[in-house]
């Protein structure tokens, strides 16, 4: 199953679909991407996944001519063509132009690819062990392009390790994961890092600060120490995939578990919302 892909306007079986040589994000990884996961039909976000793939489009300058509602009709077509019960989402934007040059002040158009796979999607709560890593990327977090080589190294390195994420620190604040957002729960307030540009403004995270307006749960986007985090009641890592899930160690060292009672509140509040918009 999950044998087609939507290429530039037609489906095709993904092993038929070639990706030219004047595509940009093969040279320069001049492309921005986004991942939604769905089930019977319905695609968690969607709305919300389509517009951070265009407000990428819009800071790095893509000339397209998707609309918001035909980039969705995409998406639920393959969702269809796929034939799963449940499913992962990816959508990728490049830019093209006919001669290798850095700059793109000549280019014509995109290349739209979009594919729905099998996917189990999680169903509650689960713990997972960190690595703190020095976060060495640049300043452009914010846009989800497919230069992910710093987030490729750093997952690498917490597999090798026996964990699920890296966190990465920056002049000793926690900035987020390798692929996740992380927040912290201190005294019955959450922290988070504040958007900008050395975080993704992942969806998850902000369906997070949703559950704590609607639980009545303090919030601060402030940014923390890792010091701060080493003593926080809880650690929590959030993203698309996953959803929410709490770490227990970082570097071997135990972390969090603290606040099983907000904790829980928060998890069940997700869930809620996660499996009321896929049914
Ligand atoms: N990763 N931070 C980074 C660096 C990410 O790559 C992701 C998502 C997140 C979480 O964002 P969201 O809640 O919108 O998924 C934060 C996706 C899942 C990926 O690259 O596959």
């Amino acid at each position: 199953m999950s044998a087609y892909a939507y290429y530039n306007g037609r489906f095709l079986k993904k092993e038929n679909v070639y990706i030219p040589l004047t595509d940009r994000a093969f040279y320069f990884g001049d492309a921005v991407y986004d991942v939604a996961i769905g089930a019977r039909g319905r695609v968690h976000l969607k709305n919300e996944h389509i517009e951070r793939l265009f407000s990428g489009a819009r800071s790095l300058g893509y000339k397209h001519g998707y609309s918001h509602e035909s980039i969705s009709n995409i998406i639920d077509d393959c969702v269809k063509k796929s034939g799963e019960e449940s499913y992962m989402i990816y959508i990728q934007m490049s830019r093209n132009a006919q001669k290798r040059s850095h700059s793109c002040s000549v280019c014509d158009g995109v290349n739209l690819l979009v594919y729905a796979e099998q996917y189990d999607i999680p169903r509650g709560s689960s713990e997972i062990k960190l690595v703190s890593l020095e976060d060495k990327r640049y300043r452009f977090c914010n846009i989800k392009t497919v230069n992910l080589l710093p987030a490729v190294i750093a997952s690498t390195e917490a597999e090798a390790a026996g964990c699920e994420e890296a966190v990465f620190i920056r002049d000793g604040i926690v900035t987020e994961c390798a692929h996740s957002n992380i927040s912290i729960l201190k005294d019955g307030t959450l922290y988070t890092h504040p958007t900008g540009d050395k975080i993704l403004p992942g969806i998850t995270r902000r369906e997070l600060l949703n559950c704590c307006v609607e639980l009545s749960i303090k919030l601060r986007e402030a940014p923390f120490r890792f010091s701060e985090l080493l003593s926080a009641d809880e650690v929590l890592v959030t993203s698309t995939t996953k959803l929410l899930r709490r770490a227990c160690s970082v570097d071997g060292v135990k972390v969090g578990c603290r606040d099983g009672k907000t904790y829980s509140l928060l998890c069940e509040k997700m869930f809620e919302r996660f499996n009321g918009s896929i049914t």
